[in-house]
């Protein structure tokens, strides 16, 4: 039987969108259980939505709408995100499926049978504007008001019973928190002693109840952690659950290590369970030398990643650039330099003069290895010490170092192919065994690559083993398959093409630029960078003739339904004065439709018919993109139907 191998990313709080950070997460633990599954485990990878809680509840609130409601749209732009990403996630739990209430009632009935819950009182400053609980200090974080004290009834979970055995459990599995030196602050603060924890809330609904006292809903610590366990069966399917638990990899950032490191394992501890068997925790990115923030506008969220470059560059950049556990720095221009050194150039033109020298000289069939050269065999030992490298250094979960192995072999064949010259070779017909000899060990090198690729950037590495013409799936690439001469002599390889384009500068910044504008990626892909009259920089200004034509009017929404199968679209009957027209907007997630008609809105009314979804379109409504949330735009004032933005 083949060896389980479960992980897990964080649940993401339903508060945003999906940005790169999350992105960051969800990207390095694809590249994992790509890499197991390579290895012939049985791997399941469990991501989701943390969709309780105050700060939910209130945004409902000021949106006029059900918690429900906001959670449903926020969760599945994070499940679709990551489904057009290509991120081979098995399971997506929800923090409000049902599956997930009986887990948590489950886990929490075990914990209270060991004796490690009471019920007592909670103390703290609280705002009442934001109706929360602060940390420390007079006023609130959020709002700067000054806070109240004050004490609700509350369930605390027995912590500072547990320092003494979390304690042995770090001394027993040094490993359990990676990197070491977070595993050292775990163990510090562990050390420092354990205060009880409040596991439940009074003072609002957006929860789950507790069993036997629905007053209390559950801390949304509490709820959110059980998600690693209801997701694969606790309280509802025994059998999966005994299959995966232990999990053998919760990957996390560093902001939330207290919680998976110490509270996490107690509450297991507590309810009879095995904890996880590690946790990985990486660093944050800023963005352009700071932390990403909205009001600073330099948040990057994963839809605008995808506008601007495909998937393949960005996870590249993202696994190459720093250790895991490390911070690092987001810019689109390294991301750019990256991308065009590494994919471009080297991994690129190794793939293209080495199948391109195998079309020429031998017709595109694979040549004989023939008995190796003293090269030749130097090149061998490479690649078998580059693939025991990678193996060891992917097993430890160091990606980047793994990657950086798979780099140097690159160069390594390169270089092999400078010093044979094969297109020297290729003059002299007694050395054709030689030229055959030296272009099928850069093919055979090529295809190691590849393989070990395939968890890092899935379609160069799938279209490289196409180009050398092994049609089976990347999938199917067993780590065995990094043994030399898997290519085979004679065969055929498949049709040319460039893997990576290069991102030129100028047309790339526009892309950059606009990346906020729904459809920025075909918009700019087409676009030719002007030059501004004072200095020579690209930049993305238009003359007027342009902008007047497109035709924007004024019309106020008749109707909204919604379209069957769609959570993102809403099909509108807008009145434009002179006639009503049919438009499909994809704002269901923001606006229910019972809320539009009667909204005065700005249609681009001489847009080409489209279909979405198969119902046509004759329009398009103008909105912002607040960090991918479409916001409508609208008058304050009365305004004819039909009449003309200028
Ligand atoms: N809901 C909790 C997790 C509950 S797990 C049972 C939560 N959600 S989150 O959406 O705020 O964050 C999810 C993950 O995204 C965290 O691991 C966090 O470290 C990561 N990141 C958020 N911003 C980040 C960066 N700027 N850079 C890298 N990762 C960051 O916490």
């Amino acid at each position: 039987m083949s060896k389980t191998f479960y992980l897990t990313t964080p649940l993401y709080y339903v508060n945003d969108v999906p940005h790169v950070g999350h992105t960051y997460t969800t990207v390095i633990a694809d590249a994992v259980v790509r890499y197991r599954r390579m290895c012939g485990d049985d791997v399941s990878f469990l991501t989701g939505t943390d969709e309780h809680g105050l700060k939910i509840e209130r945004s409902a609130r000021q949106q006029g709408i059900e918690p429900q409601e906001l959670v449903d749209t926020y969760a599945a732009e994070f499940r679709e995100t990551w489904e057009r990403l290509g991120l081979s996630f098995d399971e997506f739990i929800r923090t409000t499926q049902e599956r997930h209430y009986r887990a948590v009632a489950k886990l929490f009935r075990a914990v209270k049978r060991s004796g490690n819950v009471y019920l007592g009182q909670y103390q703290g400053n609280y705002c009442v504007g934001c109706e929360a609980y602060v940390a420390e200090g007079r006023n609130c974080p959020d709002c700067g008001r000054p806070t109240e004290f004050m004490t609700e009834d509350s369930y605390f979970f027995k912590l500072s019973a547990f320092q003494e055995k979390l304690l042995r459990f770090y001394r027993e599995n040094p490993d359990f928190v990676v990197p070491r030196s977070r595993m050292n602050e775990v163990v510090r603060f562990v050390e420092g002693g354990l205060q009880d924890l409040s596991i439940s809330r009074t003072s609002f609904r957006w929860g789950i109840p507790v069993p036997d006292d629905e007053k209390h809903i559950f801390y949304v610590w509490f709820d959110a952690l059980t998600g690693y366990i209801s997701g694969m069966g606790y309280g509802t399917d025994d059998e999966k659950f005994e299959t995966w638990w232990p999990v053998d990899v919760h990957l996390i950032g560093k902001d939330i290590l207290r919680f998976h490191a110490v509270y996490w394992p107690a509450f297991l501890m507590a309810a009879g369970l095995a904890p996880p068997k590690r946790i990985l925790s990486h660093g944050w990115w800023t963005i352009e030398g700071e932390k990403m923030s909205k009001s600073k506008g330099n948040f990057v969220t994963a839809a605008e990643l995808s506008n601007v470059v495909q998937t393949d560059y960005f996870r590249y950049f993202l696994l190459r650039e720093i250790p895991l556990g490390s911070d690092g720095n987001f810019s689109f221009d390294g991301l750019r330099t990256r991308v065009n050194s590494d994919l471009v150039n080297d991994l690129g033109n190794l793939s293209q003069r080495t199948l391109k020298m195998i079309r020429s000289y031998f017709g595109g069939v694979i040549p004989k290895g023939g008995s190796a050269d003293e090269r030749g065999r130097e090149l061998r030992d490479f690649c078998s010490e580059t693939a025991r490298l990678y193996r060891e250094r992917f097993g430890d979960l160091q990606i980047n170092k793994a990657v950086e192995a798979v780099w140097e072999l690159i160069s390594r064949v390169n270089k092999y192919l400078v010093v044979n010259e094969p297109w020297i070779l290729a003059k002299d017909p007694n050395r054709r065994a030689q030229l055959g000899s030296v272009l099928y060990h850069a093919a055979e090198a090529l295809r190691l690559i590849a393989v070990m690729l395939g968890p890092i950037v899935p379609e160069g590495a799938a279209s490289i083993m196409n180009q050398l013409g092994i049609h089976r799936p990347l999938e199917g690439n067993r780590i065995s398959s990094l043994e030399w001469a898997g290519l085979e002599s004679g065969s055929t390889i498949g049709k040319l093409s460039h893997i990576y384009p290069r991102l030129d500068k100028k047309e790339f910044r526009v892309k950059v630029k606009n990346r906020r504008a729904p459809g920025a990626a075909a918009a700019a892909a087409g676009a030719e960078p002007k030059k501004t009259a004072a200095g020579g920089q690209e930049d993305a200004r238009i003359d007027i003739k342009e902008f007047a034509k497109v035709r924007m009017q004024v019309a106020r929404i008749v109707s909204a339904e919604s379209i069957p199968k769609s959570t993102r679209l809403l099909k509108l009957k807008v009145d434009l004065g002179s006639e009503v027209r049919q438009v499909v907007a994809g704002i269901a997630g923001q606006y229910s439709p019972e809320s539009l008609p009667g909204r005065l809105v700005v249609i681009v009314t001489n847009l080409k018919p489209a279909k979405l979804m198969g119902v046509e379109s004759n329009g398009m409504i103008v909105a912002a993109s607040d960090g991918g949330k479409p916001v409508l735009a609208t008058f304050t004032e009365e305004v004819r139907l039909g009449s003309v933005l200028t």
